[in-house]
């Protein structure tokens, strides 16, 4: 689920410019420098291998259900996961052990990022 639900791709420094020839120690630890600019300000992929563990398999489950992060975060296929999914998937997620930093912190959509960052298309005027 991790890998075809696309979380590397996001959650894993480097994953998607390689291709996916990350090791898997090195999963999910955040997007690193990389952020995702748009109206929305700039985001950074958490690192979920200190957020995840941080709460209990119960508490995993009810956040999934109800969270709503921001873009490009996509909570609302990942919602969709069944309970037992996402208890397997906590379980994983919580046995590759923790390690690295916390992702950065958002910015509001008035202050500059540093590269790099992806930025989103602007909307249609
Ligand atoms: C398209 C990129 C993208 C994909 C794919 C993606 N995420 Fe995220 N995710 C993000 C970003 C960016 C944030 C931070 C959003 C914010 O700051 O509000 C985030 C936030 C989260 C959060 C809330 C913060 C936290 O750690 O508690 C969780 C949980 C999460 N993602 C889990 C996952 C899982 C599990 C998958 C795979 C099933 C996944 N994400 C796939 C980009 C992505």
């Amino acid at each position: 689920m991790v890998l075809t639900g696309h979380c590397n791709n996001c959650h894993t420094a480097g994953y998607a410019p390689r291709e996916g020839d990350v090791p898997e120690k090195d999963w999910l630890l955040g997007s690193g420098p990389l952020g995702w600019r748009g109206p929305w300000g700039t985001t950074y992929a958490s690192n979920l291998r200190l957020t995840v563990p941080a709460m209990t398999e119960d508490a995993w489950v009810a956040y999934i259900k109800a969270f709503r992060p921001r873009p490009p975060m996509p909570w609302w296929s990942m919602k969709e996961t069944t309970e037992p999914d996402l208890r397997a998937m906590y379980q994983y997620i919580k046995s590759l052990g923790p390690a690295g930093q916390h992702a950065q912190a958002y910015l509001p959509p008035d202050r500059e990022p540093k590269q790099p960052y992806n930025q989103a298309p602007l909307p249609p005027k």
